[in-house]
């Protein structure tokens, strides 16, 4: 019997025509074998407040820290604005990390995806969240994935196929990391 590694990714856009979901879009339709990846939504999280941990978390914010929770590994598609995390990407970051000890991030592979319309490869959000997960998990995948000019590389929601195959490598090299538990410089 063959067994299915389930993944799940946050998409931190809440823009319809989100170039971050086009790219999760783009990797769930065409994960490596062996591998399914799923949405964890992050709309309807409420902004993370301590006193919601105390009287009981809502719906929204338990189901989505159970999904992740289950999952073999994380993805975390997101813009990047103003050189840094977008407050919806953080905020649904800032639940995974709670209650420490228990926290769903702990322990967990996670790779950052991000793009920028520009020449610039989002490298500060890509950045800050390596700061960020280093704090809460020590399974960051090293090599994030940063794509320049996004918008000129898709028709309507479909990438380009210079894009697809950046991401195609990228996610096949995530995997093995979800796989293997070493970073590729360390494993090979
Ligand atoms: C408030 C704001 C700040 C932004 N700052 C940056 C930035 O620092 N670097 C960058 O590459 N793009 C920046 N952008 C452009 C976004 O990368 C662009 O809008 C992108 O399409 C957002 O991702 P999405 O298509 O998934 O919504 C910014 C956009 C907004 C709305």
């Amino acid at each position: 019997m063959t067994t299915t590694i389930e993944l799940t990714a946050i998409v931190g856009s809440l823009r319809k025509g989100s170039f971050h979901r086009i790219l999760f879009e783009a990797s769930a339709s065409a994960a490596p074998p062996g591998f399914l990846i799923r949405e964890s939504p992050v709309a309807y999280l409420p902004f993370f407040n301590a006193d919601l941990e105390e009287t009981g978390e809502p719906d929204s914010v338990s189901s989505f820290k159970a999904s992740v929770d289950s999952a073999a590994g994380l993805l975390v598609f997101t813009p990047e604005y103003n050189g840094s995390i977008p407050a919806v990407t953080k905020n649904a970051i800032d639940w995974l990390t709670r209650p420490p000890g228990s926290a769903p991030i702990t322990g967990k592979p996670v790779g950052v995806v991000a793009a920028s319309p520009g020449r610039h490869t989002a490298s500060g959000v890509r950045d800050h969240l390596a700061t960020v997960m280093g704090i809460n998990t020590n399974r960051l995948f090293d090599e994030s994935l940063g794509l320049s000019s996004i918008s000129r590389r898709v028709d309507g929601r479909v990438l380009h196929a210079d894009a697809r195959d950046e991401l195609g490598d990228w996610l096949n090299r995530f995997c093995q990391f979800v796989l293997v538990g070493t970073q590729p410089s360390q494993g090979s």
